[in-house]
């Protein structure tokens, strides 16, 4: 064939996809490069406190595998993860009340993947998607990119309402439902067992699949564990759960997981395989060394000490640096709270002036798939010392009231 047509010097390329161009960059990302300086007390990020870290015992398990196996270590491995740490992540599952064999489970390059994942197996452009109001953003994210509509369940200060959830199921057809239902990202909220049961009912009758985020779990302060709605009477066949090491390990390892009914499951593994055939073996193979030779949930009990003392800093603190007439959640575990200023606060507007004062939060507004919030933001709480909290919330305090 013949080319006719003139090329010009310098033709334009051909435009991004459409969905890249609807979707964002996260807000929260974007903070953090603005936070990054060593003087900003960031309340913004989701960072684990590094100095907790079993750095240590994370190097002594990676040069354990890397002389003892460093061929399988540094080899290439199968997409449903290695068998040792399948294993060793099934017995815990099962410890914590809901049968699990290896087999059952597929490791994932941090939760996120298993988000996109299960975006990519379940979701057709257009599909329906029902998540929490607020809802942890890059859900929302991974949701938006695949094309589905997402709608927001309404609810209250335990979490979404099953009443309500179940009107929308009838009305519009969801595929699914995501929600965190411990120490929520962002509110920090637990749903309580009946309505975990209630949502696990309307799963059963209406038909739905339900994506149970559970990265925070283990990260209890008070109170007493609930059970995963993945082991509640009518959820069992139709809920993925999901794991992670992010908060209880470390994130940069980008080890999660998710146990998922067998179809889904490996729709989730060819949909990995395009992704990334599978998620590094050395740290898969390390992870699995660690939970042979040190105890995690020691570990995590260690963790859990510190943490719950910040959360009451910046409980005790809160008082003192938002504005009169201003709510906040009461979290029992995890490492955000969720507060709402007087109307007409605008936390997004407010923030560069606040940033000034040498902290920062995350705006509410994104966390909505609908109908923002706009005087709400979230503290994380778990990343600086309690003195650098009180000060970090006299900073907020003045930022609030210039
Ligand atoms: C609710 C929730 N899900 C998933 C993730 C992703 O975690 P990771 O990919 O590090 O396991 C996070 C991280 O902050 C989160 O808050």
């Amino acid at each position: 064939m013949t080319v006719t047509e003139p090329a010009s010097a310098t033709a334009p390329v051909p435009r991004l996809a459409a969905r890249t161009r609807n979707i964002g960059g996260s807000p929260v990302r974007d903070i953090l490069a603005v936070t990054a300086r060593p003087e900003v007390i960031n309340f913004a990020g989701g960072l684990p406190a590094p100095e907790l870290f079993d750095a240590g015992g994370i190097a002594a398990a990676y040069r354990a595998v890397l002389d003892e196996t460093p061929a399988r270590a540094l080899q290439y491995s199968t997409t449903e993860g290695e068998p040792a740490l399948r294993t060793a992540l099934a017995a815990r599952t099962a410890q914590r009340g809901l049968p699990t064999d290896a087999d059952d489970l597929l490791v994932t390059t941090g939760s996120q993947q298993a988000l996109s994942l299960l975006a990519t197996a379940l979701i057709e452009p257009g599909d329906t998607v029902l998540v929490e109001s607020p809802c942890y953003l890059a859900a929302l994210q991974a949701f938006g990119l695949a094309g589905a509509r997402v709608l927001a369940v309404p609810g209250d200060e335990q979490g979404l309402d099953p009443v309500a959830l179940e009107e929308l199921v009838v009305r519009e057809r969801p595929k699914a439902l995501y929600l965190v239902p411990t120490f929520q990202n962002p509110t920090g909220r637990t749903l309580p067992l009946e309505r975990r049961t209630a949502v696990a009912e309307v799963a059963a009758r209406r038909g739905l699949w339900i994506i149970e985020d559970d990265p925070y779990g283990e990260l209890r302060y008070e109170g007493e564990r609930v059970p995963w709605i993945a082991a509640l009477p009518g959820a069992e066949d139709r809920t993925v759960l999901l794991g992670s090491f992010s908060k209880i390990m470390a994130p940069g390892l980008r080890l999660g997981w998710l146990r998922a009914p067998a179809d889904l499951r490996r729709a989730c593994a060819v949909a990995k395989q395009a992704a990334d055939l599978h998620t590094p073996t050395v740290n898969q193979l390390a992870a699995a060394r660690y939970l042979a030779d040190h105890d995690l949930d020691a570990h995590v009990r260690r963790v859990a000490a510190v943490y719950g003392a910040r959360r009451d800093a910046m409980l005790a603190g809160l008082p003192a640096a938002l504005p009169g007439g201003s709510t906040w959640t009461r979290p029992e575990g995890g490492m955000f709270l969720w507060a709402r200023l007087p109307e007409p606060y605008d936390t997004t507007a407010l923030l560069p002036q606040v940033v000034r004062h040498h902290v920062a939060y995350v705006p509410g507004a994104p966390f909505y798939a609908a109908d923002p919030a706009p005087s709400t933001l979230r503290l994380c709480f778990v990343t600086q010392t309690p003195e650098e909290i009180e000060e970090g919330l006299r900073r907020l305090g003045d930022g609030l009231k210039d």
